[in-house]
């Protein structure tokens, strides 16, 4: 039984990038389009994407300088995070969202939100723990209600906390190195 909130209406692009224009936007800009030229060579499909933001022109060059791809990805501006509203057009419109706008603290809840209210997944790179926490009280249940993934932490700062927490499980466990942490570790005496 399919216990998830259907969406309002069927998205049309499979994957908009919110904040092309910056850093990291333009590297995920350019990862797409590439990825694309080798799907196409390869004669596969690939998703159908977008580059979101503030300012038409500057997406605009974002998608000039691009290894050429075809279809070029489609330009969605007048995206603002501090309006709620640019947020919600774009989320209903894409089945993920990936979010290169930070800082992630004060920015990330509305585009969260937006997405979780119109179904589409959500994945940014941002690596504010109390974020985090932030986020899994505020939209866990309801992300799961409508049936969408929220990833946070998708970039390097990722990597530290990973590798003490798999260190941890394996001298806890007393797995070998290069493996995973064999069996589930078990709560030292005295936790609470
Ligand atoms: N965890 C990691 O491993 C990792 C690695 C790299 C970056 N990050 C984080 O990723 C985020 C982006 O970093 P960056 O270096 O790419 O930043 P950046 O170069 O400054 O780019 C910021 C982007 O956000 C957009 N933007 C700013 N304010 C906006 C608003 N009100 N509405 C819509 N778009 C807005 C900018 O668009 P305009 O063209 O309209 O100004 C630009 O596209 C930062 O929070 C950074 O800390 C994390």
């Amino acid at each position: 039984m399919d216990e998830h909130a259907p969406r309002a209406a069927e998205p049309d692009v499979d994957v908009v990038l919110l904040g092309a224009t910056g850093f990291t936007g333009r590297l995920a800009a350019e990862r797409l389009a590439v990825l694309q030229q080798r799907a196409s060579a390869d004669g596969r499909t690939f998703p159908v994407w977008a580059v979101a933001g503030r300012d038409r022109g500057r997406l605009e060059d974002v998608v000039a300088s691009l290894p050429p791809c075809d279809p070029a990805p489609e330009v969605l501006a007048g995206v603002d995070v501090h309006d709620d509203e640019s947020l919600t057009r774009l989320a209903v419109r894409t089945r993920v969202l990936l979010n290169a706008v930070g800082p992630y603290t004060e920015t990330a809840p509305a585009v969260i939100g937006a997405c979780v209210r119109a179904g589409a997944h959500y994945a940014d790179l941002s690596g504010e723990l109390p974020l985090l926490r932030r986020v899994v009280d505020g939209f866990h249940e309801r992300a799961r209600a409508a049936g969408c993934q929220v990833v946070q932490l998708a970039g390097w700062e990722a990597l530290p906390p990973d590798l003490v927490a798999l260190h941890a499980c394996r001298a806890a466990t007393g797995a070998a190195p290069g493996s995973g942490a064999r069996e589930p570790v078990p709560p030292c005496s005295g936790w609470t």
